[in-house]
């Protein structure tokens, strides 16, 4: 991917409008390695927020999650390369046939652009699942057990990447292969509430537990000077 490993923040840009993502953004570059835009952004901003977010040379990680039949996630999944991001989610439920197909067109359209391959990460089981969640939807109940299957299936059909809840790194970590990176959101510094956030990890714990990446949203984005809330973050991780 075109991202080096220097800086694992990824600044998630929840706000809804492209002027404050804008504003954000210009102000937290330097301090992280990488913006998230999610659904609310994107689907109020588009792809040419994607682009100006792009131009203050950070990395962006497009958190759409994508879940259809493969020949769709194929074409989506080219059409964000095209836009040039660094990252993007899909769901490893939508079956390996699926992620097969999102992995070869994410290749095949970067070396088309003559770019580097961006990182498909694959989202498990959401943290807002519970087991009643998975037996209402025919699924193994025990969510950490469906973790762990939707990870394998997730390797073995050629993801290099998962998302992961800040509790889930260390079971991951033990079965997956080295090279597999994990990003996790939940983080919480101690300084702020956990907000909606119930199994939440420091940076410097989930960094040491094997994390690859930190989505931050609230402890960066809700801060007085968000610039300051990323730098102090980075300086705890050493
Ligand atoms: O504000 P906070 O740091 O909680 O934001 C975390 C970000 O990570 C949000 O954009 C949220 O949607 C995302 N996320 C999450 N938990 C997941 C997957 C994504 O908090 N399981």
């Amino acid at each position: 991917m075109a991202t080096e490993k220097h800086n694992p923040i990824i600044a998630a840009l929840d706000v809804p409008t492209a002027e404050q993502a804008l504003q954000l953004a210009a102000a937290l570059a330097p301090a992280v390695g990488a913006f998230k835009i999610g659904g609310e952004l994107f689907t109020a901003a588009g792809p040419d927020l994607v682009r100006r977010v792009r131009d203050t040379g950070a990395a962006v990680f497009l958190d759409l999650k994508f879940h259809d039949i493969p020949n769709t996630v194929a074409k989506s999944v080219a059409s964000a390369v095209r836009l040039d991001v660094q990252m993007l989610t899909l769901h490893t439920s939508g079956g390996a046939e699926m992620m097969r197909a999102a992995e070869t067109a994410a290749g095949e359209t970067a070396h088309q652009l003559g770019r580097p391959g961006p990182l498909v990460l694959g989202v498990t089981v959401l943290t807002s699942s519970d087991a009643g969640t998975l037996a209402e939807i025919g699924c193994e109940p025990d969510p950490a057990a469906q973790v762990a299957r939707l990870a394998r299936l997730a390797v073995g059909a050629g993801l290099h990447g998962l998302v992961c809840s800040p509790l889930e790194i260390v079971i991951l970590r033990a079965f997956l292969p080295a090279h597999i990176q994990l990003v996790t959101p939940g983080i919480r510094t101690g300084a702020e509430k956990a907000d909606d956030q119930k199994r939440t990890l420091g940076p410097r714990e989930a960094i040491t537990a094997g994390a690859d990446w930190l989505v931050i949203g609230r402890p960066i984005y809700a801060a007085e000077n968000p610039r300051a809330a990323a730098e102090r973050i980075l300086e705890s991780l050493g």
